[in-house]
């Protein structure tokens, strides 16, 4: 019998790095993705609180809870046997206090077997990031596009155009570094900049809308396959087009439905 796949791990990650190898992370909210992505190799499993935006429909991650995020969580663990699975932790668990912070973070680490927590924020955030590795729960930063502070930075919109404002992502990328984070995602960054922090840092970057540089890339599962087709942005490629064909199936069933084409004899049991 072949043995179970090992799981991969912080040390394979920053590894990857070390050895020039790009990284691989789709986000994932359930079972049977995260059983499809395992299969074909995608590194990290993300479960981000994207979504509460992708499928609980909401306007922003804002809304996202604890609860909601560890259920997702650990679903996706459930179906992934060799993929690294990470929870977002979703606004106001980890800001209030370090306390909160390990309390919250500790919750989902114990309640849905997942490898290690993101989230967002550089400077501010770094003894946050310090406290939980200590305790040993391994994390990943967010810069750049921070979508819990959408309000405070104006919309959803490419960060450090500026030079003070590359400056400020080159410091909080150096202080997560510092605290302890394995990895971080620049999120809309402009490509020079996302190279430049790249080369700069020992730990893996992985990006989205930060160009070719990183050390690794992430995309929204239902954006790249074309599921969530209300949304597109110029970092997205669609790698399938889903919601075309989830929409053409379910009209030739209802089509079949209505003109009693549906169910035929081969899907009708006998006496
Ligand atoms: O919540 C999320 O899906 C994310 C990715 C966009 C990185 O944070």
């Amino acid at each position: 019998m072949a043995d179970a796949p090992r799981p991969v791990t912080v040390h394979d990650v920053r590894q990857r790095k070390q050895r020039g190898e790009r990284i691989v992370m789709l986000t994932c909210y359930d079972a049977l993705f995260a059983r499809l992505l395992d299969d074909c190799g995608v590194d990290i499993l993300l479960v981000g609180d994207s979504v509460n935006q992708v499928l609980a429909g909401a306007e922003s991650t804002l809304s996202a809870t604890l609860d909601q995020m560890i259920y997702h969580t650990r679903i996706v663990r459930r179906g992934a046997a060799r993929a690294m699975v990470l929870c977002d932790l979703p606004f106001l668990t980890y800001q209030v206090s370090r306390e909160e912070a390990i309390r919250n973070a500790g919750r989902v680490m114990q309640e849905t077997g997942c490898h290690g927590v993101k989230l967002e924020g550089g400077r501010p955030m770094a003894e946050t990031v310090r406290a939980l590795v200590d305790v040993g729960i391994p994390v990943m930063g967010h810069l750049g596009l921070t979508p819990q502070s959408v309000h405070a930075l104006g919309g959803y919109r490419v960060q450090g155009r500026d030079a003070a404002g590359a400056e400020r992502l080159q410091a909080d990328a150096r202080a997560l570094e510092q605290a302890g984070a394995f990895a971080i995602v620049l999120e809309l960054v402009p490509a020079p900049l996302a190279s430049r922090l790249s080369q700069a840092l020992t730990i893996p970057t992985i990006g989205i809308g930060a160009g070719p540089g990183c050390d690794g890339q992430v995309l929204v599962l239902h954006d790249m396959l074309g599921l969530n087709d209300r949304f597109s942005a110029k970092f997205v490629k669609r790698y399938a087009t889903l919601a075309d064909a989830v929409r053409e199936a379910a009209r030739r069933f209802a089509a079949e439905v209505r003109e009693g084409r549906y169910p035929g004899p081969e899907h009708s049991f006998g006496e």
